[in-house]
């Protein structure tokens, strides 16, 4: 059975979103180092030589940190999307080299004509969107015969320290189920696009402890598992029962004698180039 966000599931991410637009920048070490390495691939679509495109469209734009860079790098202008008006809000008050058409949109239904955009960036956001498929299928629709698509998302595996530590606890979902790499796959061959290339990585950050990265977590609005079932608040022992099954660092660094106290958090980046065939 295809699982399919609801319109409250959807309120439910904006709102989450947009409660943590002041709060995002700070926190995004992910999001700025994916967000990076998808610029860079920018520079293998389109025009080679001067990695320009003529209608871009940040999708999921956030606060608008890279929607500044891809501003640069449009010819022809520039629209930044979101679900969230806070952030958009947000995101306007940057000064960009071309001004975005800003638009509170979905991703699942964009508002946006066919055959508009002629690149489309977007970092971190598609994990959000269900099916992945109607998503990557209005992607599609928006582009320009010949457009790329260059995506960043998180895929199984991300999270799976918290995600093991909780299943110590109860069968309560505190972590938003990923996809596979080869399910990405499949929706995107669904949506009709071809690829161009792909590339997994496994990132580590460190954390002073598992309340470090809840806080972090939720100042990022990515704390939420829209369809959890709501049992209540996550009780006090509860919650110490899973800082305690979270993995710990090793006791002291062999040889040294020095104590490393910081707890890790795994994300699986999947970061994907596509192509709209031309003539299509
Ligand atoms: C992790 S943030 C990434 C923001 C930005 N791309 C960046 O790199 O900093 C995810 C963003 O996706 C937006 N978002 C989530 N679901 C969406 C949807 N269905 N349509 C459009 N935007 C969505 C959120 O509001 C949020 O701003």
């Amino acid at each position: 059975m295809i699982s399919v966000l609801t319109l409250e599931g959807r309120e439910k991410i904006a709102k989450t979103f947009g409660q943590s637009s002041i709060s995002y920048d700070q926190n995004a070490r992910l999001q700025r180092y994916s967000g990076n390495v998808l610029c860079q691939y920018l520079a293998q679509v389109g025009n080679r030589q001067s990695s320009q495109h003529n209608y871009m469209l940040d999708l999921g734009c956030g606060t608008g940190y890279f929607t500044q860079q891809l501003a640069k790098r449009a010819l022809s202008g520039i629209t930044a999307l979101d679900l969230s008006p806070e952030m958009l809000s947000f995101a306007k008050q940057r000064n960009y080299a071309t001004e975005p058409d800003w638009i509170c949109g979905d991703a699942h239904a964009l508002p946006l004509p066919g055959n508009s955009h002629d690149l489309i960036f977007s970092n971190l956001v598609l994990q959000w969107t269900k099916p992945l498929t109607l998503a990557l299928k209005e992607a599609y629709r928006v582009l320009t015969p010949g457009g790329h698509m260059v995506f960043s998302t998180l895929i199984q595996g991300t999270l799976d320290e918290l995600k093991q530590a909780w299943a110590t606890v109860d069968n309560d979902r505190h972590v938003i189920d990923y996809l596979t790499a080869a399910q990405v796959d499949c929706a995107w061959l669904q949506a009709g696009f071809t690829q161009v290339f792909a590339h997994t990585e496994s990132v580590e950050f460190p954390y002073t402890d598992v309340n470090h990265l809840a806080r972090e977590l939720k100042h990022l609005g990515a704390s939420l598992v829209s369809d959890k079932s709501q049992k209540g608040l996550t009780g006090k022992d509860k919650w110490r029962r899973m800082v305690a099954a979270y993995p710990q660092p090793p006791a002291c660094n062999a040889g040294t004698n020095t104590h490393n106290s910081q707890i890790h958090a795994t994300y699986q980046l999947y970061t994907v180039c596509l192509n709209k065939p031309p003539g299509d």
